[in-house]
């Protein structure tokens, strides 16, 4: 085949954008790219690097002559439109939540599985929730090196996890409370100056406060962004028994999902062997010098490809365990580098048929 045509369904979204500006950087390797969105945003222009091109509306004609398409669209719409684009022949990477545990559809992290990718009985793969992916690649690493075999997780997830709007209601009661000083800050202060209408997105004022809730309720008080960590951490992994517990929580960071990690091994591990083992591991960057302030941090995860890893200590009280520090741009390796690794993949096996 000559050089795939690609399509970015949800280009005018916070992942979508982003997509955008990877297919420019690689631009060599696509053919024809096209810009979907929904009808609100027909006919706007959008930039691919250098090239300006006029978003359509989402239909089925919209995927004739596409090869490989990003869905970066809300679960519901993917459920909807995967299958009508799937059904037409072309290779869909779904970051949406939809397809991630049917067992028909591959749930690729390329650093952990990208064997997956050629397995596709329904045209379909999954890319997995940004929490998810910002642990796997090291995870990938340590496990093959000594044996993962229980993992305890809390999240610091950003604003911007919950899309444009999440974004921009951080913007928007960071500006109301602009103003508040000292203990005029505290408490109920801030609920008064934001009022009711900033629950939304996140149910509670996310400025100047943490939300220990990221998705939506599930039995047992359980959130689906904590059986996503645990789900998905299990199937990209191929470790079905993995003992996963994870509480996930908003925090008023704009970009950068952070996450506190307790993992547990078959095999004796020491904090040297794993920063050997995690030097050379794909999609890994070790920021490991806490003495002199450096360790992973959101700040500086922004618009950085893969993922960071630091503060990694042997725990005390837990055998053959480490605890560490884990930060991924949600948006980049969280969603649009992962699925784009992905298509790069599905690239190079269309191109030798
Ligand atoms: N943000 C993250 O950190 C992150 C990470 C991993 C995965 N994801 C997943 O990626 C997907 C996109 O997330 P996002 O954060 O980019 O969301 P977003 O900023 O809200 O963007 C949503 C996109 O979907 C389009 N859309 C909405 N309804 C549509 C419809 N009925 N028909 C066609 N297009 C429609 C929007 O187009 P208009 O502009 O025209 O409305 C926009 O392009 C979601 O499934 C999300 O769960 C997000």
């Amino acid at each position: 085949m000559s050089k795939p045509n690609v399509a970015i369904v949800g280009a005018t979204g916070v992942v979508g954008s982003i997509m955008r500006n990877l297919l420019a950087e690689d631009r060599d390797r696509w053919g024809k790219i096209s810009l979907l969105a929904s009808p609100r945003s027909a006919g706007k222009e959008l930039k691919v690097g250098d090239e300006t091109i006029v978003v359509q509306a989402l239909s089925a004609e919209a995927f004739d002559g596409v090869d490989i398409a990003h869905f970066d669209l809300p679960d519901e719409v993917s459920a909807e439109w995967v299958p009508v684009a799937a059904a037409k022949g072309v290779v869909v990477i779904d970051k949406s939540a939809h397809f991630r545990m049917d067992p028909d559809v591959p749930l690729v992290c390329p650093e952990s599985n990208p064997q997956d990718v050629s397995h596709r009985p329904k045209n379909i793969i999954a890319n997995a929730n940004c929490t998810t992916l910002a642990l796997i690649p090291s995870l990938a690493a340590l496990n093959e090196a000594f044996g993962l075999k229980e993992m305890r997780v809390a999240s610091y997830q950003a604003a911007s996890g919950s899309g444009k709007e999440g974004l921009e209601a951080l913007y928007e009661q960071a500006g109301k409370v602009a103003g508040l000083t000292g203990l005029g800050t505290v408490g109920h202060e801030v609920r008064e100056v934001l009022g009711e209408d900033f629950n939304a997105p996140f149910g509670a004022p996310l400025v100047m406060n943490v939300v220990p809730k990221v998705g939506g309720w599930k039995d047992g008080g359980w959130t689906s962004e904590e059986l996503k960590v645990r789900n998905e951490s299990r199937k990209i992994l191929g470790l079905p028994d993995l003992a996963v517990s994870s509480t996930c929580v908003r925090v008023p960071v704009a970009i950068g999902h952070s996450q506190a990690v307790n993992a547990t091994f078959a095999k004796d591990v020491t904090v040297e062997a794993a920063h050997e083992v995690l030097r050379n591991a794909p999609g890994v960057d070790v920021v490991d010098d806490p003495e002199n302030m450096v360790f992973p941090m959101p700040i500086d995860s922004v618009g950085a490809k893969g993922t960071q890893i630091g503060r990694i200590r042997q725990s005390l009280d837990f055998p053959r365990s480490l605890d560490f520090f884990v930060v991924a741009d949600n948006i980049m390796k969280g969603a649009a580098e992962n699925s784009h690794q992905t298509a790069v993949l599905v690239a190079q096996e269309l191109a030798k048929k």
